[in-house]
């Protein structure tokens, strides 16, 4: 674990190299810590549900049963926070009123192409018993399964490497932050050739939001949907740095606590000289105002921390 978690960071850190971008202290100790709890995140089952530790004796049983090892439970407890059980689906896409098959699809037919990123995708469903419904990666592969890696290629990062094999146009990228996300244009996806990204509780925890924005705005195409929940107290900070990418709010929806806020995003085509484009983030300035008040404990989806 310790070497894997080593690992890891020299992996990060080369791929940070690679796009000469240096995390400050507070970043760099978020990424740290994230990385032990992927490796962690990765011996359990995906989705099982994780009590918060707030309520102890639930939160030890379940890692016990989960883990079988009083050592893991106890150093999950004490040091290294709640384990999270990643599965990858398009649940908060859905809170918002996402269908992201449908949007896939629509994209799909209009463009000819369909490029999918999902950041922070853990087991993107491929773990998990195959389901009729097309509700997370695995899904989204088997929907579209006679275009994959001709017209139709998914792709998901991880701050380690979760998968080693993937069907045909399903591609992993390990050692990927939020805020690292450029280097993909080294890795095949070029800048503005996504037409979809999505994360669900992963670029929640880039502390970075400034360049995640950024990177995530150079990397969708003219007309692209982004997808993502941040902390509330970011809010302030999306509203600032979303214009500059071309980045305009279409939707938003507090689910509060610590699923902080879900908002989707549209990439305007390119900002013409002289900023000449005005972009409408007026809908987010109700949200600036909660930006301190303090959480509601409801957690969703598979992030419990
Ligand atoms: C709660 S899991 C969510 C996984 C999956 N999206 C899901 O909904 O099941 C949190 C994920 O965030 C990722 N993560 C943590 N910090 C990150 C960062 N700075 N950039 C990208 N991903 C990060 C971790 O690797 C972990 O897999």
């Amino acid at each position: 674990m310790f070497i894997a978690a080593a690992r890891a960071r020299r992996s990060i850190l080369r791929n940070f190299e690679t796009i000469g971008y240096e995390p400050d202290e507070a970043t760099w100790r978020s990424i740290k810590m994230g990385v032990k709890r992927d490796l962690q995140a990765r011996k359990l089952r995906p989705n099982v549900p994780i009590p918060s530790r707030r309520n102890p004796i639930r939160y030890l049983k379940a890692m016990f049963r989960e883990t079988g090892s009083i050592y893991n439970t106890l150093v999950s407890f004490l040091h290294d926070g709640t384990w999270t059980s990643s599965g990858g689906s398009f649940r908060l896409a859905e809170q918002l009123g996402f269908d992201l098959v449908h949007e896939a699809n629509r994209r799909l037919q209009t463009d000819g192409t369909l490029r999918y990123l999902e950041v922070g995708g853990g087991w993107a469903g491929l773990k998990s018993p195959a389901s009729g419904s097309s509700r997370d990666i695995a899904g989204l592969a088997k929907y579209f399964e006679r275009d994959l890696g001709h017209s139709v290629f998914l792709h998901f990062t991880n701050l380690t490497q979760w998968h080693t094999e993937l069907p045909t146009g399903v591609f992993e990228h390990p050692y990927v932050t939020a805020a690292g996300l450029p280097v993909l244009d080294t890795q095949g996806i070029a800048s503005g050739t996504v037409s979809i990204l999505y994360s669900q509780a992963a670029a929640y925890f880039e502390t970075d939001v400034k360049s995640f924005l950024a990177a995530a705005a150079a990397l969708l195409c003219p007309g692209g949907l982004l997808i993502v929940n941040f902390r509330q107290e970011y809010i302030g900070l999306v509203s600032d740095y979303a214009p500059a990418g071309g980045l305009t709010m279409r939707k938003s929806c507090d689910l509060g606590g610590m699923n902080g806020v879900v908002v989707a995003f549209e990439k305007q085509p390119s900002l013409k000289k002289g900023g000449a484009a005005v972009l409408d983030m007026t809908s987010l300035k109700p949200l600036r105002a909660k930006q301190y008040q303090a959480e509601k404990e409801r957690p969703y989806a598979s992030n419990q921390r």
